[in-house]
């Protein structure tokens, strides 16, 4: 089979964050900063994706920040001819290393917010956020820097919607995206305290619609749909190894930055295979490429052409093999795993203690001082 060039990079250079979001759809098993890949190879990296036809990279994590060679992996994107977006929470982007990465060539930045007041925020991301993150958005308007800005939206926020959009607009993002959240990873795990309920949702629909009229001019309004309430599921990643593809913290590489939950499959890594051979002809790539390996109702749907089957994380997360049809889909033979699941919990009572607890939190005992 052809294979066409990817589009993009996602270069998740480390997992550690200051930040416990719950929602975090990075893997259970975190990489430790003794396996992360040195800053030779991510520049190796760079000029192999640069080579194999990648035209924009966004470095994420964890928080990009944490590294302090981010600034040199971005000068070799840039010198490369690639586009650079850094995804951030904003802990440590403060007007002196927001300089840097301008100096360096960064084309945007994404900053995260949890909440539109510091208390619920820094509750939600276990860690005293929210105000750095004004700063950090001060610092990247006064740095000259285009401010884009995303929320992740669950059960603890999800009703506060406007009032997130009128935080950003304060801001002076030009751009915010309002993700409900996918559910892979440590959301995964989370779901239960993390799904809104359909009523959560209709009321965040409308005002989502209200701020679009009362804001649309100021900042470009960009809605993720919360899949588990769709009929059909979404396109994920545009089809499997078809656009882009992202490198782990350890150089593995794979088709979305969930995929190393699939626990069928085995992930190439840069310390081993140039990026190119990964990209065309790994198995794990090849995997779920065109429509032969679809099992039915996919295999003879007319719309598999628009969704490719769904999201195989998803498939793999909820039935254990990943050459399922996305149970989202209502034509799904395991359409229950979702429907059961969402009937069970839209109606629970949200419980804000739940935020506080433990159990609840992505890598719980990282210690931002102590690393
Ligand atoms: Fe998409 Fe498969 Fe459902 Fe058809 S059966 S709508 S291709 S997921
Ligand atoms: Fe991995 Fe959808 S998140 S294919």
């Amino acid at each position: 089979m052809e294979v066409s060039a990817p589009y993009a990079l996602t270069a998740e250079v480390t997992h550690r964050c200051p930040l416990h979001c719950p929602y975090c759809s990075n893997p259970l098993e975190l990489q430790k900063r003794e396996n992360e890949l040195s800053a030779d190879e991510w520049l190796r990296v760079l000029d192999e994706a640069s080579e194999l036809g990648i035209v924009q990279v966004h470095f994420t994590g964890g928080e990009p920040l944490l590294r302090p060679d981010t600034e040199l992996l971005i000068r070799r994107a840039r010198e490369l001819g690639l586009f650079t977006n850094l995804i951030t929470s904003g802990v440590g982007a403060t007007d002196q290393r927001i300089k840097q990465l301008a100096e360096a060539g960064l084309d945007s930045i994404q900053l995260s917010v949890q909440a539109p007041e510091a208390e619920l925020a820094d509750r939600i991301a276990g860690f005293k956020a929210h105000d750095l993150k004004r700063q950090a958005a001060q610092a990247i308007r006064g740095g000259g820097l285009p401010l884009h800005m995303n929320a992740v939206l669950h059960r603890h926020n999800i009703y506060l919607v406007e009032d997130i959009i009128e935080l950003c607009v304060g801001w002076g993002a030009a751009r915010l995206e309002l993700a409900n959240t996918q559910y892979y990873g440590w959301a995964f795990m989370n779901r239960r305290n993390l799904l809104p309920s359909r009523n959560q949702l209709s009321a965040a629909e409308e005002a989502y619609h209200r701020a679009k009229e009362r804001f649309g001019k100021q900042i470009e309004l960009i809605w993720v749909i919360p899949d588990y309430y769709a009929e059909f599921p979404k396109p994920c990643m545009g089809g499997w190894g078809k656009l882009s593809l992202t490198v782990t913290p350890d150089g593995r590489v794979l088709p979305c930055t969930a995929a190393s939950g699939i626990k069928t499959l085995d992930f190439e890594s840069v310390k081993e295979r140039n990026l190119a051979w990964i990209w065309q002809d790994s198995p794990a790539f090849n995997a779920f490429r065109g429509f032969d390996w679809m099992a039915e109702p996919c295999r003879s749907c007319d719309r598999r052409f628009q969704d490719y089957g769904g999201c195989r994380c998803q498939a793999f997360l909820l039935t254990g093999d990943a050459q399922q049809t996305d149970p989202v889909c209502k034509w799904s033979p395991h359409h229950a795993t979702v429907s059961q699941f969402v009937a069970a919990y839209s109606a629970h009572t949200p419980d804000d203690n739940e935020l506080d607890s433990n159990s609840y939190r992505h890598s719980p005992n990282f210690s931002y001082r102590g690393r």
